[in-house]
């Protein structure tokens, strides 16, 4: 046999807890703030749509949090997930680098996702929800908590956004699959989306408009509850299991990461790769490069501002401090729909105010292509959204062929693009542009 590429775990390996960045930062991150008062919101005004199991771990101070039992247990149906080194991928660059990819694309729903949908959908029905509202941008959010209501016995409904709606039907099959309702956002159920509607019927939609409806549909319904998929505490918190297994697996290869690279939408499986490696950096004065990787159609943070900024477009969020392109921005039809918002996860954007991550972005034919070539050499087609990372990893692969150093690479292969599919004959067909600005 030849050199092993392929590093597990055992079940028993599945963390037993979540690490929380938020205890080991130097400097606090700037709380969520009431948009009439301008004060920090306090636990009471957030159990409108959340339950208060959820909003005490959003504001938790501790630096590790227990994983629930019932929780674990499904995280077996899929964890932990494979760390391999990708050297056919090396190979086709020709790189000194040494290329690692966490892969979370074996999930049921077939990203990272379902790593906070089981949690969300445990503790709302610790809490009495008996039904989450949701946003979904490609649809992987979207069918993660659908998949994960189901095994709570929580109805679900998702406010899908249009432009994706569209372009993955069978996106929307699935979660109808697992017992959810799905409606194309901007739509007629909400007294927002019907005002979207009212001024563009065309609308292609976006994560902050869908976010808004999702968050009426639970205000004004009994036993309710929201749920979001990315950008807040709680969800960075639970995606932390993917960077504790890596950082075990890579001790199982023997190396350890220089290069640590993860796309962003709203922050989450970029968090839950890095703030592991991020608490090392911390504590232990390990030296890695941490890079998020974004579209240029839509780069919040490397080109947007860092302040004060509403979640969702119809300002019914707090405010949270982050970077930001603006609440009403609207993000052009690219095929990565998880990657179109306007915002950042607070945690990510404090990470990156505080010198501890970098940020770049990619157009999306680069993202393509840079698929492709991933696809014809490791065999997995890979979401759009997470070929944003592989983008990134190329051309830190090609610079060490051009400085003749071997340097290694972790990167996050956050879910797979099989039901991406129609995007991927745009590009091969040579249809797909480069839209950097507008619709
Ligand atoms: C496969 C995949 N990766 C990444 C993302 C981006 O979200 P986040 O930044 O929260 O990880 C999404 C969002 O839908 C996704 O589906």
């Amino acid at each position: 046999m030849s050199q092993p590429i392929r590093f597990t775990l055992s079940q028993a390996d599945i963390p037993k807890q979540w690490y929380n960045l938020l205890a080991d930062f130097p400097e606090p991150l700037p709380p969520p703030l009431h948009p009439g008062t301008k004060q920090p919101v306090t636990p009471d005004m957030m159990t409108a749509i959340f339950p208060e199991n959820l909003v005490m771990q959003e504001m938790s101070p501790e630096r590790w949090i227990e994983i629930p039992d019932p929780v674990r247990e499904i995280y077996t149906l899929w964890r932990p997930t494979p760390l391999l080194r990708a050297v056919r991928f090396e190979k086709a660059l020709q790189t000194p680098a040494h290329i690692y990819y966490k892969y979370e694309g074996g999930s049921p729903a077939g990203s990272h996702k379902p790593n906070t949908a089981v949690a969300q959908a445990y503790y709302n029905k610790l809490a009495g929800t008996k039904r989450l509202c949701t946003e979904t941008g490609a649809g992987q959010w979207g069918s993660a908590l659908a998949f994960a209501c189901r095994l709570f016995g929580l109805d679900c409904t998702v406010y899908m956004v249009r432009v994706s709606f569209d372009q993955k039907p069978y996106r929307k099959l699935m979660m109808q699959a697992w017992g959810a309702n799905v409606f194309a956002s901007p739509s007629d159920h909400t007294e927002f989306g019907r005002k979207m509607l009212q001024q563009n019927p065309h609308s292609p939609g976006s994560l902050g408009i869908a976010i808004s409806e999702a968050i009426e549909d639970a205000v004004k319904s009994q036993a309710a509850k929201y749920s979001l998929g990315s950008v807040l505490n709680h969800v960075c918190l639970h995606q932390t299991v993917i960077g504790q297994e890596a950082i075990r697996q890579m001790e199982l290869a023997g190396e350890e990461p220089e290069v640590i690279i993860g796309c962003i939408g709203g922050g989450s499986n970029f968090a839950g790769l890095s703030f592991p490696f991020v608490r090392r950096k911390l504590t232990e004065k390990k030296n890695y490069r941490i890079v998020a990787v974004e579209p240029s159609s839509c780069p919040s943070v490397t080109k947007g501002e860092l302040r004060y900024d509403f979640g969702d477009t119809a300002e019914m969020t707090p405010l949270l401090m982050m970077y930001t392109l603006g609440h009403t921005f609207m993000p052009p039809r690219i095929h990565a729909g998880g990657l179109r918002y306007h915002g950042m996860s607070p945690m990510v954007s404090h990470a990156k105010k505080l010198g501890l991550i970098d940020a770049v972005s990619y157009p999306q034919t680069k993202i393509f292509e840079a698929a492709v070539l991933f696809s014809r050499t490791e065999g997995i087609l890979p979401a759009p959204e997470a070929s944003h990372a592989i983008a990134a990893v190329i051309d830190e692969a090609v610079k060490c062929r051009q400085e003749g150093k071997k340097r290694v690479i972790l990167f996050n292969l956050s879910g797979h693009g099989l039901l991406d599919l129609a995007a991927f004959d745009t590009y091969l067909s040579g249809k797909m542009k480069d839209i950097e600005n507008g619709d």
